[in-house]
């Protein structure tokens, strides 16, 4: 099917105390892995292309491959930009034909970021696109527990932040960390409650999961989290399996042999993910690939010159 907003996703997440998974995709095989993931889960997915992704393989092919995924699947698949450091991105995703947009304006002063946010959401409004914003902000790898718990966002700022902006989903700091590369942080589940109580219609955002202990975003997503981010934890089993393949086979010269198994193990975590987010089975109408589901099996790829 064509590509869908977040907009009914996340509506019908709200409803039903589920979350959407939100994968990062740099690459054709992490977008494959992801939509045959949520294929077979009946689930709806939001596939992510991030600052590093725009980088690495342009915003063009980035955008291209998921939609591509996305016209061969029954499952519903937003394509959104991950982490957009400014209005003039936005818009060129908006041109792009992105369903679903974020304005990450934590860097700067609150008022900054408010207006900023909205200029943004005025203009992808126009068009039918929702967009996300973010309150507090959530740090990288290094960042000290102080420094996490200082950047957190605040409850009592919520409302306005949302008034302000007009913004249709909002990624709160509550305690998650990006690019951890083992689950350790707890969330903060009062915070949550509390800016869930002074924004109860707004779907709100968890980044940085990767990081997260899996009871503790299961949680979350009981107080109000509708969508999940998960980046790291795909690309570590990705280059691990990689790693393995080419440890295994050095004299293997065809790197379909080696990205195989990397777009399996890959694709096994985010099933695991969305399992875990609840949003398996959601998807009621039949799924499944119209054109065959792309070949799996190293023996079926055939030689190298093929
Ligand atoms: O925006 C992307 C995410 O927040 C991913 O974070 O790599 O820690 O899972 P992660
Ligand atoms: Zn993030």
């Amino acid at each position: 099917m064509p590509l869908t907003t977040t907009k009914e996703m996340l509506k019908a997440a709200q409803k039903g105390k589920f979350a959407v998974g939100a994968f990062n995709a740099n690459n054709m095989e992490m977008v494959q892995a992801i939509v045959e993931a949520a294929t077979e889960e009946h689930a709806p997915v939001i596939l992510q292309v991030s600052q590093g992704a725009i980088r690495y393989a342009g915003m063009a092919f980035a955008a291209g491959l998921v939609k591509i995924a996305a016209a061969n699947t029954d499952v519903p698949v937003a394509l959104h930009l991950d982490h957009g450091t400014d209005f003039d991105q936005n818009v060129l995703c908006l041109r792009e034909g992105f369903t679903s947009l974020m304005f990450d304006g934590s860097s700067l002063p609150l008022e900054e970021n408010i207006v900023i946010s909205r200029r943004v959401c005025d203009i992808a409004h126009i068009c039918g696109i929702p967009v996300e914003t973010e309150l507090g902000k959530v740090l990288k790898r290094g960042a000290t527990p102080q420094e996490v718990q200082d950047a957190m966002a605040k409850p009592e700022e919520a409302e306005r932040f949302i008034e302000d902006t007009q913004a249709d989903s909002l990624a709160i700091a509550i305690g998650s960390v990006h690019a951890l590369l083992s689950q350790a942080a707890e969330l903060d589940i009062e915070r949550l409650k509390a800016i869930r109580d002074a924004i109860p219609d707004t779907p709100l955002v968890l980044h940085g999961a990767s990081g997260v202990l899996e009871d503790s975003v299961a949680e979350s997503i009981q107080y109000g989290i509708c969508k999940v981010n998960v980046a790291t934890y795909l690309s570590q089993a990705f280059t691990y399996a990689l790693f393995d393949s080419l440890k295994a086979n050095p004299d293997v010269e065809d790197p379909r042999q080696h990205l195989v198994p990397a777009r399996e193990a890959a694709k096994e975590r985010v099933r695991a993910k969305i399992r875990l987010f609840g949003s398996n089975g959601t998807i009621k109408s039949g799924g499944g690939f119209r054109s065959p589901p792309t070949q799996h099996r190293v023996a079926d790829i055939g030689e190298a010159e093929d």
